[in-house]
């Protein structure tokens, strides 16, 4: 592979502390030379080394790619329906859920993997260079590893989540449906999944469901995330810093226990405004958790239920305009807060040795990511060093 230097950089946010020029550590009239899957250099234009090739991109701001942490995005059909019900006043549920299942098994392999990539290209073309892809809409053994292997073929954070919601078929059974995901269907989903989550709310698992299958998950290498206080408060969120997950994912409904456990450990708070646009509920305290000193994460939560995008452009905006985060504290929070919550040091970052995912903004800031709220402002992306190609179709 050969090397790049990019040129002209108005602004570029590298979110390298060392930089020691606040949380962005955003540099002027920078350049930044990427050789073959990994950033080389950064510094001063004026003093840039000789790259095979040189790109100018005149003016614009440059960041890491976007890492979208929490995504659902193997699955069949879409409930616009349900959508357009609940703008007229049907609340969520989580059996929603089961509509997309039974979408979902009928679809054949092809399907699924057309859907997925068609996502997967919508979130390049909106900036987004790691995102982390989650089963949960197969629930049997069969169709929760295909839903695994499809996903390991387009990025390696792949999610077991069997627990997800009881399918139709166990509804009589609910713990006979734990120990099945606790035990063969984990068996049969690790080999391609890093990680594990479970869906721990009023109407899907409770605490002892939960702790059964993140402690199994754990037992077989994987390790933990929990979808945590998105409906009410419940016990997702101490479990998850109780376990040492990664990541604690919604956190819409606290309590202030909750907020003391996230600050008092590595567990990331992943918010996912998106959740709340589209279910019409109210939007997550990010300022509660930052200034207890949480580490807070921005991902779409994308699925067809309850956050039909794949842009994080979008939940920046609404982080900023909904949530009161400063648009430099969701930038960061949208890339090195997600890679934080996917445990990874070499990606939401730029500086030599991180990998060459970079986005090139249309625009002279990254302040315009909150600014423009609705425009594609997406001028380029290299993923591990390579140029995407962003057109349509
Ligand atoms: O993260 N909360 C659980 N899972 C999804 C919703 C899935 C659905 O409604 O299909 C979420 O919001
Ligand atoms: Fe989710």
């Amino acid at each position: 592979m050969s090397s790049t230097l990019l040129t002209g950089i108005g602004e570029l946010v590298t979110n390298d502390p060392d930089q020691q020029t606040g949380v962005l550590g955003v540099r002027r009239d920078a350049a930044l030379l990427l050789d073959g899957d990994r950033v080389a250099w950064v510094g001063d234009r004026a003093v840039a080394p000789v790259a095979d090739h040189q790109v100018d991109v005149g003016g614009r701001a440059v960041l890491p790619g976007f890492v979208d942490s929490h995504a659902h995005l193997v699955f069949d059909g879409d409930r616009a329906e349900e959508f357009a019900a609940r703008m007229a006043g049907v609340p969520y549920s989580a059996g929603g859920i089961r509509t997309t299942v039974a979408a979902t098994r009928a679809a054949d392999d092809r399907r699924l993997a057309a859907n997925l990539r068609w996502l997967l290209a919508e979130m390049h073309r909106s900036g987004t260079t790691t995102v982390e892809v989650k089963s949960g809409y197969g629930l049997t053994v069969a169709d929760e590893a295909r839903s695994l292997r499809l996903a390991r073929q387009v990025t390696e954070e792949t999610t077991f989540l069997g627990a997800h919601v009881v399918p139709v078929e166990w509804a009589d059974d609910p713990d006979g449906y734990v120990e099945l995901v606790a035990t063969t269907m984990l068996r049969a989903a690790a080999p391609y999944a890093r990680w594990v989550d479970v869906f721990c709310e009023r109407g899907a698992f409770d605490a002892d469901a939960a702790r059964r299958v993140l402690t199994a998950g754990a037992a077989q290498g994987l390790g933990l995330r929990v979808h945590a206080g998105q409906l009410g408060p419940g016990p997702g969120v101490a479990l998850a810093c109780e376990l040492g997950a990664a990541s604690a994912d919604h956190c819409t409904y606290l309590v202030d226990a909750d907020v003391a456990a996230l600050a008092g450990s590595a567990t990331v708070a992943t918010l996912l405004p998106g959740a709340e646009f589209s279910t019409g509920s109210r939007y997550p305290d990010a300022r509660r958790l930052l200034d207890a000193g949480v580490c807070v994460a921005l991902a779409t939560d994308c699925n067809p239920g309850t956050s039909y995008t794949t842009s994080m452009p979008f939940i920046i905006a609404l982080a900023v305009r909904e949530m009161r985060m400063t648009v430099a504290e969701a930038v960061w929070a949208a890339t090195a807060g997600g890679a934080r919550a996917l445990r990874r040091d070499d990606i939401g970052v730029l500086r030599p040795g991180s990998r060459a995912d970079v986005l090139v903004l249309d625009a002279p800031s990254y302040l315009h990511l909150a600014y423009r709220p609705g425009v594609a402002q997406t001028r380029a992306v290299w993923q591990s060093g390579r140029r995407l190609d962003l057109s349509v179709g």
